[in-house]
């Protein structure tokens, strides 16, 4: 097992969140892309009638696997099979799975950089070989079939995620069909990251099997479903991966939770109630998208879904790890340091969470507001 696995540096700023709280400090949390709103009102129904009712063993819902099924058909007009989608403990297990049942130790895995921080640090925890690509400012922050060409060699998978964390940029159909494409002919095996799904705030975003059936895509209920600490997700898998995947599935996580499962089939037809949340984010989007340059933060990722403003403030410091520090200890909001998602670029970048109530936004707008007309670069560098 590789020993290079960094620390997820918005959890030590989350616990510093947590004690400032204590101490009576009121406190706004946009450090953690969690959904505060919870698990919606029939998926609760249903978990307090199954605790009730059932013993709750292993157990994967051939109903569930079946909605997820026809979900694929309603939303991106792809045919899945109910025995392609192995259902697992969250995106995090079927990322691991994913990768451990289609690649060995020592392959090449790509990457977008900036990029979610479990990437490379799964990647490197199965001994494989984080290849991050720059997609920053000039590239819109999006891969494309044209970076992965100029690998040499090629690597033998791709990560792609669309709406990616922490830019919350979409990749069009034409970037997913020509990153396709491009892996067809060189072979290189694509995980795709659809986990945000469901939150776009323009053009819905399109899966990766529109384009490539032999894609493995990973997906959970932890963001449009608001059921993050309920721990279910699933891998969906070509064909002649299933029995693979479910050897992984059995040898390192046996099944998902029994409840988690029964409350997300209610959750899954639960449209209104989740579609509701989106436009809260959008709210909260545009009221940041309105404030944020008006505080010298110009330079922000296209943020076309999932619920992040990925801001530049390279103008204020060169270690966003003390600048999130600084101003969570200042004005009680938490964020996210740019150097969880991006160890070269990130000591400028600042990550907001938006996945917050619109009062909770307007609050924190109200904190930053003064506090970065306040700041100047120099007193920034010093610190
Ligand atoms: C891009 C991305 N993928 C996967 C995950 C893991 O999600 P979970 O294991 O809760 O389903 C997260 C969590 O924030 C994420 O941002």
């Amino acid at each position: 097992m590789s020993d290079d696995v960094e620390p997820f540096y918005a959890i030590a700023l989350s616990r510093i969140a947590h004690e400032l709280k204590g101490q009576g400090r009121s406190i706004l949390h946009m450090e953690f892309g969690q959904p505060s709103t919870g698990a919606p009102k029939a998926a609760l129904e249903v978990a307090h009638r199954v605790l009730d009712s059932e013993a709750m063993g292993y157990w994967e819902s051939t109903a569930l696997t079946e909605r997820i099924a026809r979900h694929y058909a309603e939303t991106y007009g792809v045919e899945v099979a109910r025995e392609q989608i192995v259902l697992t403990c969250g995106a995090s297990p079927a990322l691991v799975m994913a990768l451990a049942s289609s690649f060995k130790p020592g392959d090449r895995i790509a990457m977008a950089r900036p990029g979610y921080v479990a990437y490379r640090n799964t990647v490197r925890a199965l001994s494989m070989v984080p290849v991050e690509i720059p997609c920053g400012h000039a590239e819109s922050f999006r891969l494309s079939a044209e970076q992965l060409a100029a690998l040499d060699p090629a690597p033998a998978g791709v990560i792609v995620a669309s709406p990616a964390n922490p830019t919350g940029a979409i990749i069009p159909p034409e970037g997913l069909a020509a990153i396709a494409g491009h892996c067809r002919e060189r072979g290189v095996k694509i995980v795709s990251d659809e986990i945000y799904h469901g939150l776009s705030y323009g053009e819905p975003a399109h899966s990766m099997l529109e384009f490539e059936p032999q894609a493995l895509v990973i997906n959970s209920f932890s963001k449009f479903f608001s059921m993050a600490g309920w721990r279910l997700g699933w891998l969906v898998c070509p064909p002649d991966h299933v029995a693979r995947a479910r050897a992984y599935m059995g040898a390192l996580f046996l099944t998902s939770p029994s409840l988690a499962q029964h409350a997300a089939l209610a959750a899954m037809d639960c449209r209104e109630e989740l579609e509701g949340h989106v436009e809260v984010y959008r709210a909260n989007r545009a009221l940041l998208l309105e404030a944020l340059p008006a505080m010298g933060l110009t330079a922000i990722a296209p943020p076309d879904g999932a619920f992040y403003i990925y801001a530049d403030i390279g103008h204020l410091t060169n270690d966003s790890l003390a600048f999130c520090e600084r101003l969570l200890r200042d004005t009680g909001v938490a964020t996210a340091p740019g150097v969880d998602f991006d160890p070269v670029d990130g000591r400028r970048f600042i990550r907001f969470s938006f996945a917050v109530s619109t009062a909770e936004v307007r609050e924190a707008l109200q904190r930053l507001g003064p506090w970065f007309a306040a700041q100047s670069p120099a007193r920034s560098f010093a610190t």
